[in-house]
């Protein structure tokens, strides 16, 4: 059944019709189709997650749904494993640190107030963000949460649905990889035309563009995505590259304070998320018997008994929280001279001062962590 309801017209007859053509767009996300290829142009949404790692062979549709006019006999796996004749496995090359229970269940939605013209900059062009995205998720005035408290307020009249969210996840999560990998590659470049050290900013910039990937990648475990959305993707991260190498070659303060605004946001998102698990209003992810993807199991090492929809969520939610952390305290050191103090030694009786970024989401001042 189509996520839209019945098929509407977009041909503008009358000014109302006109009226109403934005608020069509997204639900065509999940109408248009590929003429020949057989699927739909934005996603199916699945109920198990693909869970074949051996086989080259598309996974049976057994218990998918297909949110397009079109019978889906199959959900395509988009990147199946890759069988070779001596390799068994490749697990992920940057281990992930893990997080106890107490330190995922401790995050929440937080919102550094801007002090200054370029955090008000940052924050402003975030808040454009967000509306792109609520509006081209077809996020319903009922599904909206308090806008006066966008970051923060979780609660709606209306949940999202699963496929809205799988649509929101995979754009975000693909643009969210960008920002730490052009940071990394311009500091790494940095210190070897300057002949200088880079202190440990690195390292931590490209773990977070892994991490964000492995976040994509297990989303589209859980989709199928067609042409409209693949075709998004490549043109937001052609705009977005571009956008962040320029911001962060001329301010990266305020790049670094950008990125802390866009990990509010994707707490606040998983935070909603998860509040619409716990509350049982997504049928298939509140089902603690859905198999989450293989993928994320090996990635955050998550234990047996602790693998629902859920417990992935908590993971992701923390990670972002870390990234929000990081980045708000990035943005408050100074750029060339200031050690990385997340991966710092400190002095002896200065320990207390080493920051955890998962848990201060508003990120450390200078003078808290560097002295
Ligand atoms: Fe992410
Ligand atoms: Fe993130």
């Amino acid at each position: 059944m189509p996520l839209g309801g019945p098929s509407r017209t977009i041909c503008c007859g009358s000014p109302k019709q006109a009226a109403r053509l934005g608020r069509s767009v997204a639900p065509l996300l999940y109408q248009i189709h590929t003429v020949g290829l057989g699927y739909p142009a934005a996603l199916r949404v699945a109920d198990i997650a693909h869970q074949s790692v051996a086989s080259h062979q598309p996974s049976p549709a057994i218990g998918t749904r297909t949110f397009s006019t079109t019978n889906a006999n199959r959900l395509r796996d988009v990147f199946p494993a890759k069988e070779t004749t001596y390799i068994r496995k490749t697990p992920p090359a940057w281990a992930h640190p893990g997080y106890t229970e107490e330190e995922m269940l401790a995050v929440t939605p937080a919102h550094r107030p801007p002090k200054t013209v370029g955090d008000w900059v940052a924050w402003k062009l975030v808040r454009i963000a967000r509306w792109a995205t609520d509006f081209a998720t077809g996020i319903g005035r009922d599904q909206q949460v308090d806008m006066k408290n966008p970051t923060t307020a979780v609660v709606a009249q209306k949940p999202l649905t699963e496929a809205q969210w799988l649509v929101r996840l995979i754009f975000l999560e693909s643009i969210a990889g960008v920002p730490g990998m052009v940071g990394g590659m311009l500091r790494h470049l940095h210190s070897l035309r300057r002949l200088k050290r880079d202190n440990g900013w690195i390292e931590t910039l490209l773990e977070e563009s892994y991490n964000e990937r492995m976040h994509l990648l297990v989303c589209t475990k859980m989709a199928e995505i067609g042409w409209f959305m693949k075709t998004m993707i490549l043109g937001a991260q052609g705009v977005f590259f571009n956008a962040v190498f320029l911001s962060y070659l001329i301010s990266p303060k305020i790049t670094h304070r950008f990125v802390g605004y866009l990990e509010e946001e994707a707490v606040h998102t998983y935070t909603r998320l998860l509040h619409e698990i716990e509350q049982g209003d997504l049928p298939r992810w509140s089902d603690p018997k859905f198999q989450i993807p293989e993928i994320a199991v090996t990635y955050w090492r998550m234990a047996e008994g602790k693998r629902t929809m859920r417990d992935l969520i908590l993971y992701i939610r923390a990670d972002e929280a870390v990234h929000r952390g990081v980045n708000h305290t990035l943005g408050n050191l100074d750029q060339v001279e200031d050690p990385n103090p997340f991966v710092s030694e400190y002095k002896s009786g200065a320990e207390q001062r080493k920051p955890s970024a998962v848990l201060k989401g508003i990120g450390y001042e200078r003078d808290e962590v560097i002295g």
